[in-house]
């Protein structure tokens, strides 16, 4: 890398551009119905959060772009964030095709700009400003609403769409890289924790041993069955350094529905909401538990190379100072 603070060179336009291409961000499709009545939409990554309150967020349109003028007039926009799955979406509204919506499903805002069925992100937002900034506007959007999902984001930098791993929610994720996850068995269900986005997942612990309480990344606390707790499931999830380590806890007694932290919910067996589980093996890992719940009898799986391998347990589990004395 070579700069000099003294001696400034004329910027080059397609290095700047690259430069400012090695910025990791995620993939827009910025839409709005034009003067004639037609859907119009870009892909754009230069989708920024501003404010909370209000709820503003910006977008940069290049003066190049065919729906520029549009974008000058219009008074309401929409912004889909897209998942993994949607480099063909990004690559559709990149380009010049005068009939980008032929293919891609959507409906109404509140505002009547057009919300991407599948997205992993949307805001409906009316102008709140407009800047001019050398070629690009700044739209600037007051969301009026949004909705999420728990897939995960499409990425881009340099130049290529890149996967984006989701971060590890706090307290999930050990100084050993191991993610530890409680399936707790409540009533005629278990407990799932929203992750905040729309999806569901194993209450964490902070720690490996949850005796008779679980303390949630969060702040919460699930009050355990003391003893009750076994391993259930260990596995790793393709793409993510850290392995999975489960457990199977039995909630306290004690503890009542109401009671239980904000995010935490009872789900009856035949209604867990496979939908919202982002990985294939939790929701793998929740339908062998369905199944060995039915039929009263548990069993322990460790993934291999050759498709995991599963030991039944038989009888309940014994402390292991009683063991050592029976055996002395
Ligand atoms: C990954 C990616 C990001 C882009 N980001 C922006 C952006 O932030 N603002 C912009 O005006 N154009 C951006 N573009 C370019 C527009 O999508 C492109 O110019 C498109 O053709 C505009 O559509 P239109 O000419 O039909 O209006 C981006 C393109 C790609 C592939």
């Amino acid at each position: 890398m070579t700069f000099s603070a003294n001696e400034p060179s004329p910027i080059n336009e397609r290095e700047l551009r690259s430069a400012f291409g090695t910025f990791l961000t995620g993939i827009t499709v910025v839409t709005m119905i034009d003067g004639d009545g037609n859907p119009r939409g870009i892909t754009a990554n230069s989708f920024t959060s501003v404010s909370l309150d209000p709820p503003l967020l910006l977008v940069c349109v290049g003066n190049r772009s065919f729906s520029f003028p549009a974008f000058c007039d219009t008074q309401s926009f929409a912004v889909n964030l897209l998942h993994e799955g949607q480099a063909d979406v990004s690559s559709l509204f990149a380009s010049k095709s005068s009939d980008k919506f032929q293919s891609v499903p959507f409906g109404p805002g509140i505002t009547g700009a057009p919300i991407l069925a599948d997205c992993l992100t949307w805001f409906d937002c009316t102008v709140h400003d407009r800047v001019m900034a050398g070629d690009h506007l700044i739209l600037i959007g007051r969301v009026q609403a949004f909705g999420t999902t728990p897939s995960a984001p499409l990425g881009f930098c340099r130049g290529r769409y890149t996967a984006a791993r989701e971060p590890l929610a706090a307290g999930r994720q050990t100084e050993h890289g191991v993610q530890v996850g409680y399936l707790v068995e409540a009533d005629d269900g278990i407990l799932l924790q929203s992750d905040g986005t729309g999806g569901w997942r194993l209450p964490g612990g902070r720690s490996r041993k949850a005796e008779s309480a679980l303390s949630l990344g969060d702040g919460g606390l699930l009050p355990l069955r003391p003893d009750d707790t076994f391993l259930y499931s260990v596995f790793d999830i393709p793409g993510q350094d850290a392995g999975c380590l489960v457990y199977r806890a039995r909630l306290a007694p004690e503890a009542s529905a109401a009671g239980l932290p904000p995010d935490v919910r009872v789900f009856a067996l035949d209604a867990l909401p496979f939908e919202a589980i982002p990985t294939r093996e939790a929701r793998a890992m929740l339908r062998r538990y369905v199944r060995e719940r039915q039929a009263d009898r548990f069993g322990i799986y460790i993934d291999s190379g050759d498709g995991g391998r599963l030991a039944m347990v038989d009888g309940r589990a014994s402390r292991w100072s009683h063991v050592v004395t029976e055996n002395a």
